[in-house]
Order: C-alpha cells, then sequence, then structure tokens
C-alpha cells in the first residue's frame, strides 16, 4: 500500500478528485492525510468527512522573508514526514517552495499547473492565456523541481479557448480536465507505472499522457 498525502490551500477540488477516484479504482494506496497552510481551506472539510486526517501549517506564523520561508518549510516537512508519505501531491497549494523541501522530495512530489507548461509558469495564467490570443489552454501535471512550475511533464490537458471566454469560463473548462487527468496521474505513480528516461516521463502501461 502506498500512501499519499495530499497538500491544499483552498477549494480542494482536484483533492476530492483524488479521493473519489482512489475509492471507486481501489488503487494499492491511502490517502494518508490532507495538509493546508490555511486554516480556512474548504477543502479540509471534505477531507474530515471521508475520514482522512488532515493538518494545518499555517505559513502566516514564520513571519516574512526567506527564513520565514525555510522555517515554514522545515516544518511542513515535518509534519508530512509524519505521515510517512510515497508520494505527495500538490493539489492548488499555493507556496512557493525552498530548494531544501523540493529536494527532500524528489522524484516523489507531482504538482498541477493551470498552463499547458513551459507557457504561463506563475500565476494568473487563464487571464493571460486569453490576454495573449491563445487558441488553447490547459493544464498540467508535473514532477516537482526547485524551479517553479518546471520538472518533468507527467501529462497535459488541452481545451480550445473560446471567443467571448473570460477566466471563469476557461478555468471551469480547464478544471473539468484537471479532475480527469490528476486522478490518472496520481494512480500511474502509486501503481508504478512512470518512467523517467532521460528527463522525460513515460507511461509504462501505455496510457495516453494526453488528456482532451
Ligand atoms: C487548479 O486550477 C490547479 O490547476 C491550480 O489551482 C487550482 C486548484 O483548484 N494549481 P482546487 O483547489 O483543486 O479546486
Amino acid at each position: 500500500m502506498k500512501r499519499i498525502v495530499i497538500l491544499i490551500s483552498g477549494r480542494g477540488s482536484n483533492m476530492e478528485a483524488i479521493v473519489r477516484a482512489r475509492a471507486a479504482e481501489q488503487w494499492p494506496a491511502e490517502i494518508a492525510a490532507v495538509i493546508s497552510n490555511r486554516p480556512d481551506a474548504a477543502g479540509l472539510a471534505f477531507a474530515q468527512s471521508h475520514g482522512i486526517a488532515t493538518a494545518v501549517v499555517d505559513h502566516k506564523v514564520f513571519g516574512p522573508g526567506q527564513s520565514g520561508r525555510e522555517a515554514f518549510d522545515a516544518e511542513l516537512q515535518r509534519v508530512i514526514d509524519g505521515f510517512a508519505p510515497d508520494l505527495v501531491v500538490l493539489a492548488g497549494f499555493m507556496r512557493i517552495l525552498t530548494p531544501a523541501f523540493t529536494a527532500h522530495y524528489a522524484d516523489r512530489m507531482l504538482n498541477i499547473h493551470p498552463s499547458l507548461l513551459p507557457a504561463f509558469t506563475g500565476l494568473h495564467t487563464h487571464q493571460r492565456a486569453i490576454g495573449m490570443g491563445c487558441k488553447f489552454a490547459g493544464a498540467t501535471v508535473h514532477f516537482v523541481t526547485a524551479e517553479l512550475d518546471h520538472g518533468a511533464i507527467v501529462a497535459q490537458a488541452v481545451v480550445p479557448v473560446l471567443p467571448g471566454d473570460d477566466e471563469a469560463a476557461l478555468s471551469a473548462r480547464v478544471l473539468k480536465l484537471e479532475h480527469r487527468m490528476y486522478p490518472s496521474a496520481v494512480r500511474w505513480f502509486v501503481s508504478g507505472q512512470l518512467a523517467l528516461e532521460s528527463g522525460r516521463v513515460r507511461q509504462l502501461a501505455g496510457e495516453s499522457q494526453s488528456f482532451s
């Protein structure tokens, strides 16, 4: 049984999709904990109501600057490791992570980012895609490295950008695919179906790594 720890900051709809898929598809894995950096994250209630352990590591108590960031990451790492995870899943976890933290979870931490990486790293991805006149947008699941929104790509989902789209319409269209893609990527990891070859990720059972 692999152990998964999921980190959230808010709504937690991707976390919810993963929790539901794990139960429905009977993965060889359990959700060991859901951890938030915000005490008011809506997703915590869902996790608790499904009997999943939850924890909060509130970044605000660690103060500003690099030392605050390092202290927060050290405490977060201590709490995560208390649940002995095989995989850490960032699901709408809105924190920039220190290199020591990302190194500690190298090759065992996934993130979902709402753009077709390497385009649009950072925030406000959908707004920026609309503003650039992009005809397609999407989301990417990738392994986490020290560089923000980089790391080997596990899966991508693509949707059209339609005339008249605003940020809400586009993000809703992308989110639907995120909820299919991210559970698949996590299932692949816990089933030992991902191989990292020359910096690229291959799905060993031949399942498609592209979603549309
Ligand atoms: C998603 O769009 C995800 O791609 C991004 O933040 C959003 C999180 O949504 N990283 P949720 O908290 O999973 O509902």
